[in-house]
């Protein structure tokens, strides 16, 4: 679906996020025919720029990460509806330049009336910026028209402060105009993840307590902290990642069927399974964080987390996270979610692995089966996207031999069609008003009440994280985590 009359506010157009996703995302959003034809795009920033100026570092930002390829008729008749306000976020005056930019694009180029503002800044900042919003009239729409707000993580650093955030945007966007940006959400393979479960019969009946001896959610990463380490530093894996992404899967997977793919009926599922979601007792136990040391990817020598530049050398940030969970629903009862993240890993892989039970007789040897692991459906969700089956078979031959074996499906062999950038489709949505794929602030809030008490713990332990040498697959302890269940993790 094409999105109707509309233009975009970004503020933040001199961030990373912007330069290397947003604005190539506009573009092919452009370039796929899906944005309107008067969308109008105004850069907000602290920068003494023209129009011609912020077209040119759209221009190279596309150039270096649009997705499809470079038109120069869609690039030209998109950089039409570019326009640059220059200001602080909480300049009044700016803000009624911004006003007067926005309605004068109304009228020139047939916006109808009807703005997002998209919030790529810290959460900081949200609090000015949604009252001068507010003070300029900004934030209300005339009758027939619509304003719609976005906002990108963190939302807030405990459950306190992600409270505090809701209000203050909700006090000036009523909710179904505030679109929290959880990119995993708009990923393929992650909405794959219902067709999955609920297009089909031959995965639900097993999906449950009965059938699954555990889960394993992985996010693992090769890379460092890059040149975040402003950011990265006063955040940690727990934070960054599973907070969101992470809890995000385990709802998609642990959630039961919605009555309809509508953004009440996804998200009232999802909520469910957040507000069920429990910690173990034994906090030392059942998790695990570890920060990275120098060592070699692939044959590149890398850095170790404290040498990074900008890390401050006394740092207690993690870079690895694991945590044993439960739902606590008749559905999942018993069987724990194993979430681990790390930057500096042995591979860039992301999956969700679902264990299946052993088999309760095997009319085999004890020989016979050596070879015969657990079942799994493993969610491929990046890079290699697709889905695994793993199960038993025959080893040919005149002994009865059994051995893992997998079956594949991939996106590649069995799609001609691309997967749009996550972007694309999170901002296409809002456009469109459609917000399934945007989590409700009680979801935020559920997953800071789950993730403090570790935080917490962690903290009030007084010691650094342990460390793990980049390239491998995390500290030991998150190993002996694992051990002490009797399992092991995936190495993927
Ligand atoms: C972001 C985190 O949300 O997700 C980053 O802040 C992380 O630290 C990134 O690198 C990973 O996203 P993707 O889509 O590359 O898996």
């Amino acid at each position: 679906r094409i999105a109707g009359p509309c233009s975009m506010v970004m503020f933040g157009v001199t961030g990373d996020l912007a330069r290397k996703k947003l604005m190539p995302a506009i573009y092919d959003l452009a370039n796929r025919g899906l944005l309107p034809p008067g969308f109008s795009l105004v850069g907000f920033a602290r920068r003494e720029w023209a129009d011609q100026d912020f077209a040119r570092i759209v221009h190279d930002s596309v150039r270096a990460h649009a997705r499809t390829p470079f038109r120069e008729e869609v690039w030209r008749s998109l950089a039409e509806g570019f326009r640059f306000v220059p200001g602080a976020f909480d300049d009044a005056e700016a803000f009624e330049l911004l006003a007067r930019t926005v309605h004068a694009l109304d009228r020139e180029r047939g916006t109808g009336g009807n703005h997002a503002f998209y919030l790529s800044i810290p959460p900081d900042w949200f609090a000015p910026v949604c009252s001068q919003l507010q003070r300029s009239g900004l934030s209300d729409p005339r009758p027939g028209t619509w304003r719609r707000v976005v906002i990108e993580k963190p939302f807030g650093h405990d459950l306190g402060s992600a409270q505090q955030l809701n209000a203050i945007v909700e006090g000036v966007f009523p909710a179904d105009s505030i679109f929290r940006i959880d990119h995993y959400l708009g990923k393929e393979t992650v909405q794959n993840l219902l067709a999955l479960r609920f297009a089909n019969q031959m995965f639900e009946p097993v999906w449950n307590s009965h059938y699954v001896d555990h889960v394993q959610i992985t996010m693992a990463e090769d890379i460092g902290i890059g040149g975040r380490a402003g950011y990265y530093d006063t955040v940690g894996a727990a934070r960054d990642v599973i907070q969101n992404h992470l809890l995000q899967l385990l709802a998609l997977t642990a959630m039961e069927a919605p009555i309809a793919f509508t953004a009440d009926a996804v998200r009232s599922e999802k909520e469910k399974v957040l507000a069920s979601v429990r910690l173990l007792d034994d906090l030392d136990r059942s998790s695990a964080r570890g920060r990275y040391s120098a060592g070699w990817q692939g044959d590149e020598r890398v850095r170790g987390y404290l040498e990074e530049d900008g890390v401050d050398a006394g740092s207690t940030t993690e870079t690895y996270a694991a945590m044993k969970v439960e739902v606590h629903t008749r559905r999942w009862a018993g069987v724990p979610f194993y979430l681990r993240t790390g930057k500096r890993l042995g591979k860039r892989v992301t999956e969700i692995a679902v264990v299946l039970k052993r088999a309760p007789h095997l009319p085999f040897t004890d020989t016979a089966t050596e070879e015969l692991g657990q079942n799994a459906v493993v969610v491929r969700v990046q890079p290699d996207e697709g889905v695994t089956m793993r199960f038993g078979s025959k080893v040919p031959g005149s002994q009865m031999e059994v051995r893992d074996v997998t079956m594949d499906f991939g996106y590649g062999a069995s799609f001609t069609e691309s997967s749009p950038e996550a972007y694309e489709r999170l901002i296409l949505d809002v456009l469109l008003g459609e917000p399934p794929l945007f989590p409700r602030h009680e979801e935020v809030e559920s997953s800071w009440r789950i993730l403090d008490p570790i935080i917490e713990h962690w903290r009030a332990s007084g010691t650094p994280p342990e460390d793990y040498v980049a390239g491998t697959w995390g500290p030991p302890s998150a190993d002996e985590l694992m051990r002490r269940d009797g399992r092991e993790w995936r190495l993927p």
